[in-house]
């Protein structure tokens, strides 16, 4: 089985972009560890990551036929993006949200996330760990957990 970690857009800059928001780990290194921690739980891990709407909505149009389920950091995206909204609620697998930081502690915009309702649940505030607790989620919705 397969699971998709999905990063939106500025996810690429982790480990030089504002570090004492997101710690100084590449973006790299965190997807070598989920492939790891995926490959002991017995999955497949595929990550991918863009900064553009569309290559989003089209990475998790094509998760729908080969993946059993999606981890999505959507970055900004979150904020105001009905059209990933709508990709989203028109694929039956679970997708589950993740933020690195605790996105309720920002800037006001950061509140509202336009696709927490349509994602299986969201996951925001324990930096690489908000990805390892979705994995773990996912092991659990997809019977995976002993
Ligand atoms: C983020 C939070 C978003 O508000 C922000 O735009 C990001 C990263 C996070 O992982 O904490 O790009 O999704």
């Amino acid at each position: 089985m397969k699971i998709l970690v999905l990063n939106g857009p500025n996810l690429n800059l982790l480990g030089e972009r504002e570090p004492n928001i997101y710690g100084g780990e590449t973006m790299q290194s965190i997807n070598d560890e989920l492939v790891q921690l995926g490959r002991d739980m017995g999955y497949e891990v595929d990550y991918y990551q863009n900064n553009v709407e569309g290559r989003l909505i089209d990475r998790l149009q094509e998760a729908r036929l080969d993946c059993a389920g999606v981890i999505f950091n959507a970055g900004a995206y979150t904020h105001y993006s009905y059209a990933l909204r709508d990709a989203i609620a028109s694929i039956k697998i679970p997708v589950i949200e993740v933020h690195m930081s605790n996105v309720h502690s920002r800037e006001e915009f950061r509140k509202t996330s336009v696709i927490a309702p349509v994602c299986r649940g969201s996951i925001s505030g324990f930096g690489k760990y908000s990805y390892h607790l979705a994995l773990s989620a996912l092991n659990n919705i997809l019977g995976g957990e002993k």
